[in-house]
């Protein structure tokens, strides 16, 4: 196990992980960031997309190990984002799931 060190949602993170561990199951196993879904686990569908020092990335194809030092947001860093808001809202409105 490795020591992984990071920022998810604007806070300084660290927990032990396996150097295969990905960063989904990094957020979702030690953080408790559930908002994180896995669909496919092969980069294929984005159900598992974070921001990943801005950039959307697949978590479930990204080892939490090379993300040391990085700043991460998961769909829960998002909660005060109006863009977020107004996309909740359509869902709600919409019945979209
Ligand atoms: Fe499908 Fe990650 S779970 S792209």
């Amino acid at each position: 196990m490795n020591t992984i060190a990071l920022n998810v949602n604007r806070r300084a993170v660290e927990a032990l992980a396996e150097p295969r561990t990905s960063l989904a199951d990094f957020v979702r196993d030690k953080l408790d960031l559930t908002g994180t879904h896995l669909g496919c686990e092969h980069g294929v569908c984005g159900a598992c997309t974070v921001l990943l020092d801005g950039v959307p990335a697949r978590s479930c194809i990204t080892y939490a190990a090379a993300c040391v030092g990085a700043d991460i947001t998961t769909i829960e860093g998002l909660d005060e984002d109006e863009v977020t808001a107004e996309l909740r809202a359509a869902f709600t409105r919409e019945h979209a799931l």
